[in-house]
């Protein structure tokens, strides 16, 4: 009995740390470590969002396609928050050096990516060709983007 109280207790307790530690602004006291962890994190998770959105969409379900969309543009607003100027190297990033060099032009990659996926929550329900839609509007940005500022993997 007391036991199971003690486990339900620490099982409590960190489910509280956990979500405190989530919970911690972005960014503020990150290390190099987590930041470039963290941004292939969120590029992998935008990844199968794209792909889900893809699936939905061309099942007809739009709404729940829309709501992914959403999702997916709020990440790239966050993502341009994941390259401050001491996460260059390390941890194997394949960020390219020339992001630096040219960080308006990514960041507006970012922010064009951001805003496309919203003009897409309008587009797709009316779209002759759900395909080619989403192929402009989200996944050509991918490349524009990766075939620039990304290394070859
Ligand atoms: C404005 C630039 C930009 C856009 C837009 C962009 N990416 Fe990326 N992506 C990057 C960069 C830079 C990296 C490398 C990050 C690193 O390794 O530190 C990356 C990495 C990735 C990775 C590898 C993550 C890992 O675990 O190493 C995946 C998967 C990915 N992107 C998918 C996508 C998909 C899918 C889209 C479009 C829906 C997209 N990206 C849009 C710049 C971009």
């Amino acid at each position: 009995m007391l036991f199971n109280y003690t486990i339900n207790v620490l099982k409590y307790f960190f489910c509280i740390l956990i979500f405190v530690l989530l919970s911690l602004p972005a960014n503020s006291e990150m290390s190099v470590e987590e930041i470039i962890k963290g941004r292939k994190a969120l590029f992998s998770k935008n990844y199968s969002t794209a792909k889900k959105v893809q699936a939905l969409a061309s099942k007809g379900e739009f709404d729940k396609a829309k709501s992914l969309m959403i999702k997916m543009s709020e990440n790239y607003k966050i993502l341009i928050e994941y390259f401050p100027e001491n996460s260059k190297e390390g941890f194997k990033t394949e960020a390219l050096p020339l992001i630096w060099e040219n960080k308006k032009e990514f960041n507006d990659l970012m922010t064009k990516s951001s805003d496309d996926m919203i003009k897409l929550t309008s587009l797709i329900e009316d779209s002759d060709d759900i395909r080619a839609t989403l192929t402009k509007m989200m996944w050509s940005n991918c490349k524009a983007c990766h075939s620039k500022f990304r290394a070859p993997h």
